[in-house]
């Protein structure tokens, strides 16, 4: 499954290379915890590993809300693959660099383990969106448009998908959850448009 927070006119991180306006607020946060539970490995493209790593060093005292401490155990107890050609050491527990992403190596550990796998970071799940490896897209689009940045999602490649939930919360955000189908008997579910 890919996760992503993205804004209205889909991307991730604006043309200045800031997310603030996608930081969530408890009752995001608290469902995204939810959605990230069940995932017991993550694939991370560099990038999105670095900024997720101030979770593996996060305070867990009692100031710190819930939510947070919450999350902060959903990360650390995940099995973490991270995908860089640059990176040469990690300094997260349960974590392994990859210096390629092989699609066929991803099916294979689809295969093999009985939990759910994320893929996070835009570049990173768009290979694997374009290799079909992802079965589910959770978007979560706030209420901003940023004009430019980096896509949520690859550009080029179409993709057909079922509607299987949705929420709305009050900050504004919309949740959409998305299966990946394919067209016809026999095609894969992403092909170059
Ligand atoms: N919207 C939000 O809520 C939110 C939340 C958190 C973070 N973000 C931001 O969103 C941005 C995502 O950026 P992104 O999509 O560029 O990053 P990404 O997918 O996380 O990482 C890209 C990096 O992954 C490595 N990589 C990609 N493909 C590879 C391959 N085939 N083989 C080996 N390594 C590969 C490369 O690392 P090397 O350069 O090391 O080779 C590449 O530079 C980040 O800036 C992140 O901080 C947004």
């Amino acid at each position: 499954m890919y996760t992503a927070i993205a804004s209205l006119d889909g991307y991730v991180e604006d043309d200045h290379g800031r997310f603030d306006w996608a930081e969530p607020d408890e009752e995001v946060h608290s469902f995204v915890n939810d959605l990230q539970r069940p995932a017991g490995t993550y694939l991370y493209g560099r990038r999105m590993y670095e900024t997720m790593l101030y979770w593996e060093t996060a305070p867990m005292d009692e100031d710190q809300p819930r939510f947070v401490r919450d999350f902060t155990e959903i990360w650390q107890r995940a099995e973490k693959i991270v995908y860089s050609r640059t990176l040469e050491s990690v300094s997260s527990a349960r974590t392994r660099i990859e210096r390629n992403f092989d699609p066929e190596e991803v099916r294979r550990l689809k295969a093999t383990v009985s939990h759910d796998i994320a893929v996070g970071g835009a570049d990173l799940a768009g290979q694997a969106i374009r290799a079909g490896l992802v079965d589910e897209l959770h978007l979560l689009v706030v209420p901003v448009v940023v004009g430019g940045g980096k896509r949520c999602l690859p550009r080029g490649w179409r993709l057909h998908l079922e509607l299987l939930d949705t929420r709305r919360f009050g900050s504004g955000a919309v949740y959409l959850r998305y299966r990946a189908v394919a067209e016809g008997q026999g095609s894969s579910v992403a092909h170059r448009v």
